[in-house]
């Protein structure tokens, strides 16, 4: 099973806000239009709301629900959920990929992930990283053309894996993405369907998130049972950037 988002926003642009990045700076919200929900600064060109007025345009709004216990921000309408704004950037929440294994090799459950974006692009603040013992992922995407890049997680024994939280290799990999990457498809592959690790390793997992964001605890990190879904839901976050965005747009007033 596929777990696809996709965001179709009107392609525009930001050639001039480079001009006008000091408006950002200064979290400074149009007039009449809130300056922050909940916790969290929206500095214009974003604001709150579609079709109020608050944002540049309908690439811009965001949304809030406070059906939760602390309240939480979303681009556009969309489940994604935004946590921060800051000059050139913004954050939002990790998808991850992840394929479990059955003890025979069948798969017990496989999720992709893909998120296309149209005015915003993924900085260079993000890595893939692959969490597993015989998994590898690949990322497809496109900065003008496609590409593809890949990290690899292999070992063959539990004791391979380190335990001082290095993400070099065994069991957990990572690898820097292009620049101005704006759309990005990622799924999991394996060797030999983690039968030969299945006792200490039972899925895969692939996510792009902010650098340093994820600590790698080790091999519990791989064992069943473990809470690493949860802490990378938690904890990483991947970096939007304005700047990079490749279209242009007319000037803001
Ligand atoms: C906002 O509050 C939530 C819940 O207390 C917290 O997890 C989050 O880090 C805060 N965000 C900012 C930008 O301070
Ligand atoms: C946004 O969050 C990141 C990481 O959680 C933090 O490093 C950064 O300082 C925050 N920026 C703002 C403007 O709150
Ligand atoms: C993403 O990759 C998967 C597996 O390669 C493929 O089946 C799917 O069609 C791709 N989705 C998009 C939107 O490219
Ligand atoms: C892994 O699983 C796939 C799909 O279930 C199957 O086609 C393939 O033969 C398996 N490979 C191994 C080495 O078990």
């Amino acid at each position: 099973m596929l777990l696809h988002i996709i965001l179709s926003l009107l392609t525009l642009a930001l050639g001039t806000l480079q001009g006008s990045t000091s408006r950002a700076i200064n979290n400074i919200a149009k007039p009449n239009c809130p300056t922050h929900y909940g916790n969290v600064t929206v500095p214009y060109p974003f604001g709150i709301g579609k079709d109020t007025g608050c944002s540049l345009d309908d690439s811009f709004y965001v949304t809030c629900d406070t059906s939760n216990e602390y309240p939480n921000l979303f681009l556009h309408s969309t489940g994604i959920e935004i946590y921060n704004f800051s000059e050139s950037e913004f954050r939002i929440g990790a998808g991850i990929a992840n394929r479990c294994y059955n003890q025979d090799g069948t798969i017990e459950e496989n999720y992709g992930w893909w998120l296309q974006l149209n005015t915003f692009t993924y900085s260079q603040k993000n890595t893939l990283t692959v969490l597993g013992c015989d998994d590898y992922s690949l990322i497809r995407g496109t900065k003008g053309r496609s590409f593809s890049i890949g990290c690899l997680g292999v070992c063959g024994e539990v004791e391979d894996v380190p335990d001082d939280g290095q993400c070099s290799g065994p069991g957990c990999c990572k690898t820097s993405i292009p620049k101005g990457l704006d759309f990005y498809n990622i799924s999991l592959s394996t060797f030999r369907n983690h039968t030969d690790v299945w006792s200490f390793n039972r899925c895969g997992y692939a996510f792009l998130g902010e650098e340093g964001s994820f600590k790698f605890r080790g091999a519990s990190d791989l064992s069943p049972g473990g809470d690493v879904w949860a802490r990378i839901k938690s904890t990483v976050h991947v970096v939007l950037s304005l700047l990079n965005a490749k279209k242009t747009v007319p000037a803001m007033r």
